[in-house]
């Protein structure tokens, strides 16, 4: 390989900070949070989660895994969404966010996009982006803590945490202009322009050098390319400012500068076109997994059908195997660990460096190139459906499924309503009481503590029969990809004008995906930031305030310190609400 120093991606001292830091985390976390679905506590689940009045429990209990590799499965970003944040490698959980605007009109009966409304002028705190500030503090790698199971939890995880809150709040339209600075070459291979990701496409002779340089070369046959000689830094993820994605070396050399410099010579040769991308940065976070990864990858890789080979950095093996349907159909080729390929030269015919993203979990069709598919959320859903052997889009809800034959012998069901709980913040604190209510409007409840390592495989069968997904605002509402069209997400917004994340990152991709979106915004009085603080602390009395104070604040109440007691008469009418929906 070339050993030219200019090549090696540079690393910034805060960088490497972060790094050891989310590496830090990725053990503590995956030690602490790794949890174990338990069916049982209120009572079993009978048959496949069952008939009747069952209140199917799975509950998590913490692993008590501590080999490397199974802490690895753990990410970093998990830890934020609690339920879905904990739930370590092969865990079933899913997402994260949300807002209320303090003037808690009944909102329970809008609609989401009402709710949008409502919000736009409410939520410009939220959009308000102090200068992001990556620099950490290592002291808080020893101030450890001890949360109420009596477990010690490293703070970093608080951090690592934040910065998931942090890069969530910093909703779309990012406008950092790092990587944009580079000149403009006449016909670029790389593309610095979007806000969210940087990407380089090479076709021609395209070079990847394994091993921990990251380096791409791409030789230009012309003589007179525009670029010869530029150089980029890629993080090659969907988070282009994202510190701890370390970046990748694209270089563009004419073939007389190829040859000067000795530029390596293809070790192996392929047929396909491949694609570059990191695994790392805030996945493990069920939501960050799909926004960030998953959903990227789809929009860059799926117009291959297949043929496209994955050159991975910072390769997570818990990611892998957790996702290994939606990777193994992408790409019917072996997934390379660039990083561990010291001295290989891969010669693809076609380069792809990074991840284009269109925004937030999700996908805009208008934004795929001429002659391409224009893929749609909605495909999404149904793609991953399939991968997952779901049934097709012509089977109903499952209550409506059944109905016919089980109405015929009387035997009619409940609707099915999955109640999600999260671990470490934003927990409903009255979750039995909730389970009782939805029993009491008409439901069978399916209780999930995410807490368990389950395969992916075997809980999106859960979701899937399934009418109905209930939880707070958080990462594990990122299993509505596994609902059937109609079905309804029913999001808990916490107290906090949290109301405009919330549809953001689920309420739109919802209804993009025809589900049906409800939200239910708490009042100030089941937030237990009231019986903490009392009513008139700014954080309960007035959000706004909070908001003002810079996005800190606002995530340290509302994201991190709240958790929930839903008071279920005020509850009710929004129950009997998704309950008549789901009869329709
Ligand atoms: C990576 O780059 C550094 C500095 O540029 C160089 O010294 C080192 O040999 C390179 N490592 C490999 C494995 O090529
Ligand atoms: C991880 O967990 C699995 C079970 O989930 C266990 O068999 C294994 O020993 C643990 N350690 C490693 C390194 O996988
Ligand atoms: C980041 O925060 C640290 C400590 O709070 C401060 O010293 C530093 O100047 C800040 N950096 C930026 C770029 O705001
Ligand atoms: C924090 O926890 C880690 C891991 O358990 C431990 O190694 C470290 O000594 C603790 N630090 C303090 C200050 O307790
Ligand atoms: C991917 O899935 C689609 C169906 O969704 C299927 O047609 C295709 O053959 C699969 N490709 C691979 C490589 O498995
Ligand atoms: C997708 O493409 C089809 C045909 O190319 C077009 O009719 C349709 O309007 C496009 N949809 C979107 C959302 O761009
Ligand atoms: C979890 O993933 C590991 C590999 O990372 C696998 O060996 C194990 O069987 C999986 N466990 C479950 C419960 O899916
Ligand atoms: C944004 O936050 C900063 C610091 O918290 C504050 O000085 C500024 O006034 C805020 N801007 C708006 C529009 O709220
Ligand atoms: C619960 O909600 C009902 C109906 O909105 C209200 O009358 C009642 O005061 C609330 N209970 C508490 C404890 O806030």
């Amino acid at each position: 390989m070339v050993a030219d120093s200019s090549w090696s991606p540079s690393m910034s001292a805060p960088e490497s900070v972060s790094r050891r830091l989310v590496q830090h985390h990725k053990a503590m976390i995956g030690f602490l949070f790794g949890f174990f679905l338990v069916v049982g506590l209120y009572s079993t689940v009978s048959g496949q989660f069952g008939s009747t009045n069952t209140i199917a429990v799975l509950q998590s209990a913490p692993t008590a895994e501590h080999s490397d590799k199974n802490t690895t499965a753990s990410s970093p970003g998990a830890s934020m969404s609690s339920p879905p944040a904990s739930a370590p490698k092969n865990s079933t959980q899913g997402a994260v966010h949300d807002v209320d605007n303090g003037q808690n009109v009944d909102a329970t009966k809008k609609t989401g996009d009402q709710r949008l409304q409502d919000n736009v002028h409410g939520s410009d705190s939220i959009n308000n982006k102090t200068s992001a500030n990556f620099t950490v503090n290592l002291d808080n790698l020893q101030a450890n803590r001890t949360d109420k199971s009596g477990q010690t939890v490293n703070t970093a995880s608080d951090k690592q945490e934040e910065e998931i809150i942090r890069q969530e709040l910093d909703l779309d339209g990012d406008t950092n202009e790092r990587n944009t600075r580079h000149g403009a070459p006449r016909k670029p291979i790389c593309d610095l322009s979007d806000p969210r990701y940087d990407v380089c496409d090479m076709s021609g002779d395209a070079r990847a050098i394994g091993g921990p340089n990251r380096t791409v070369l791409y030789i230009s046959g012309d003589a007179a390319g525009a670029e010869e000689g530029h150089e980029w830094a890629i993080r090659d993820q969907s988070r282009k400012h994202l510190e701890y994605i370390n970046t990748v070396a694209v270089k563009s050399l004419s073939a007389a500068q190829a040859q000067a410099q000795s530029a390596p010579e293809c070790t192996s040769r392929h047929a396909v076109p491949a694609v570059v991308f990191a695994m790392n940065g805030l996945t493990s976070n069920p939501w960050h997994d799909f926004s960030d990864v998953l959903i990227p990858l789809f929009i860059t890789a799926r117009g291959f059908d297949g043929g496209v080979q994955f050159l991975v950095t910072d390769i997570q093996p818990w990611f892998l195997d957790k996702y290994r349907l939606i990777l193994a159909n992408l790409s019917r080729h072996d997934i390379v660990d660039l990083d561990k390929e010291s001295g290989s030269v891969r010669c693809h015919p076609r380069v792809i460096v990074g991840l284009r993203s269109h925004r937030d979990l999700g996908i805009d069709p208008a934004r795929f190139p001429a002659g391409n598919k224009n893929y749609t959320m909605l495909d999404f859903r149904m793609y991953i459906r399939e991968l997952f052997s779901l049934p097709p889009a012509s089977v109903d809800i499952p209550y409506k499924e059944q109905s016919a034959a089980a109405a015929a012998e009387k035997q009619r069901k409940k609707p099915r309503l999955m109640l999600i709980n999260r671990g470490r913040n934003r927990k409903f604190v009255n979750l039995p009481e909730i389970a009782a209510a939805a029993e009491a409007a008409g439901f069978e409840t399916v209780v999930v503590e995410p807490r368990r390592d389950l395969k992916l495989e075997e809980f999106s069968r859960v979701v899937d029969s399934c009418d109905v997904l209930m939880g707070a605002h958080g990462a594990g509402l990122t299993n509505f990809f596994f609902l059937r069209t109609g079905a309804v997400m029913l999001q808990v917004v916490p107290w906090g004008h949290m109301e405009r994340p919330s549809m953001e990152f689920y309420g739109v991709p919802a209804k993009e995906m025809r589900l049906r979106d409800v939200e239910y915004s708490i009042t100030a009085e089941e937030s237990t930031l009231y019986e903490k603080y009392g009513k008139d602390h700014p954080a309960v009395r007035d959000p706004e305030s909070i908001h003002r104070q810079g996005w800190q604040l606002g995530m340290r109440y509302y994201w991190l310190e709240q958790d929930i007691r839903l008071n279920v008469t005020r509850f009710a009418p929004t129950l009997h609400q998704v309950l008549r929906t789901i009869r329709g």
